[in-house]
């Protein structure tokens, strides 16, 4: 059935590619239908919209243009999925406080459908903490955000800012309404997520950045699709994502107990844990005394859990990540190879946006098969979705 997309339009210069979004969306076969505010039509004109979309353009709150519905209601009923894009720093600010005034921020409060928001915006305006406060209350909200991308802005600046490109934003539409929610119904999955703590003393321990903000979106997305999660993560403050069993362990040796265990159990296995490869030779049962001079500590190895599971996964799907600083597809596709994976998501955590401790991800698929897929900066709940629908289609073809 074709799905209905409401998008919204607020007044950056970014509206030009809203005209292209729209585009996009009415040949990837969806019914569009647009509001804009009234400085989005300083910058292009309704009638633009209107003939890309082929439907009416919704501007004023007062016109009502068929006296039998309340137009403002009516299109918040009819959207399958509101896009809000360009989402200025005003708009946002407004949905973030209730704030209904126009057209775009009334059919927003008024719709139960899905809003998607993607921001553009001058860099230091996105930075700006009462922008920030306002994105991280719609998020807590329970709207979803297509972060905006790096690169020249039309203000002169280069930096974090730009809509994401129309064709990206198309995509994740088509993949939102392609996704089946029951997609991973009856099957068991097995996350790994966030850092191991290897001691040196009671007080000491030799660790990395991870927050288990990627393996604990998984979890939570897995859950969500209808399957059975276990998580087994290391040390992280975040809270047990619903209908997942969590089990938490310090160190990568106990990662690898629990891994172990739970693996017979599972039909498919996600690592994104950030395992320590090594460990301090001797971990000292009383607190080390400072000495003068240098000190050395001896680090072991730690046994490749991922490595140990390609020995022995059968039927089952296994997929690893690939933490770089750069080369990265030499290196995903190495680790693919010799740690017998069906797939691997490589980040660059060098790449602002990308890696340990924020809410976004930038991956690359690399599958088994040759095929590789890149992904634009997401939100790591969004990456989530993107990366259980591919294991979904490897899945399928094993059977
Ligand atoms: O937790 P966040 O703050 O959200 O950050 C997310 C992340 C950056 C940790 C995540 O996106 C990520 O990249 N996870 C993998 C980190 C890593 O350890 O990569 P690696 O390239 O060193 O390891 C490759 C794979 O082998 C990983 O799947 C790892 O879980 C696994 N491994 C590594 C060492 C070991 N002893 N046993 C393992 O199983």
């Amino acid at each position: 059935m074709q799905k209905n997309i409401l998008l919204c339009i607020s007044g950056g210069i970014a509206v030009y590619k809203a005209a292209s979004l729209t585009s996009k969306l009415v040949q990837a076969g969806f019914h569009v239908k647009v509001i804009m505010t009234e400085s989005a039509c300083q910058f292009v004109t309704p009638l633009t919209f209107q003939a890309l979309s082929r439907n009416p353009v919704y501007t004023d709150i007062f016109d009502e243009k068929d006296p039998s519905v309340i137009a403002h209601i009516n299109l918040a009923d009819w959207a399958d999925l509101v896009i809000v894009a360009p989402a200025t720093a005003n708009s946002i600010g407004k949905l973030a406080n209730g704030i209904a005034d126009d057209m775009l921020t009334t059919t927003l409060l008024a719709t139960r459908a899905p809003v998607w928001i993607a921001p553009a915006m001058n860099v230091h305006m996105y930075d700006h903490p009462a922008v920030k406060r306002n994105i991280e209350r719609l998020y807590q909200d329970g709207y979803r955000f297509i972060e905006p991308s790096e690169g020249y802005l039309a203000c002169g600046y280069v930096g974090k800012g730009r809509l994401e490109e129309p064709e990206n934003i198309t995509q994740l539409v088509e993949d939102h309404f392609t996704l089946n929610q029951n997609l991973l119904q009856g099957m068991s999955l097995l996350v790994t997520a966030g850092p191991t703590r290897e001691k040196i003393d009671p007080v000491r321990f030799f660790s990395n950045l991870s927050s288990g903000k990627m393996g604990f979106a998984i979890a939570e997305q897995a859950a969500k699709l209808g399957a059975k999660v276990t998580l087994v993560t290391g040390p992280s403050h975040l809270i047990d994502p619903v209908n997942v069993k969590v089990i938490r362990i310090e160190s990568a040796s106990d990662m690898y107990d629990h891994v172990m265990e739970q693996f017979p159990l599972n039909d498919i296995v996600i690592k994104s844990a950030a395992v320590a490869d090594y460990k301090p030779a001797i971990t000292y049962n009383e607190k080390m005394k400072k000495q003068d001079g240098v000190l050395t500590i001896e680090f072991e190895r730690t046994i490749d859990i991922l490595k140990t599971l390609g020995t022995m996964k059968g039927d089952k799907v296994l997929v690893g990540f690939a933490a770089e600083t750069g080369r990265i597809e030499e290196y995903a596709k190495k680790k693919l190879l010799s740690k017998n994976l069906d797939m691997v998501v490589a980040n660059n955590v060098n790449e602002k946006g990308a890696g340990f401790q924020g809410d976004t991800n930038i991956v690359s698929f690399f599958m088994k098969n040759g095929v590789v897929k890149h992904l634009p900066m997401m939100d790591k709940k969004d990456v989530a979705l993107e990366l259980l629908n591919e294991v979904f289609a490897i899945w399928s073809e094993k059977k």
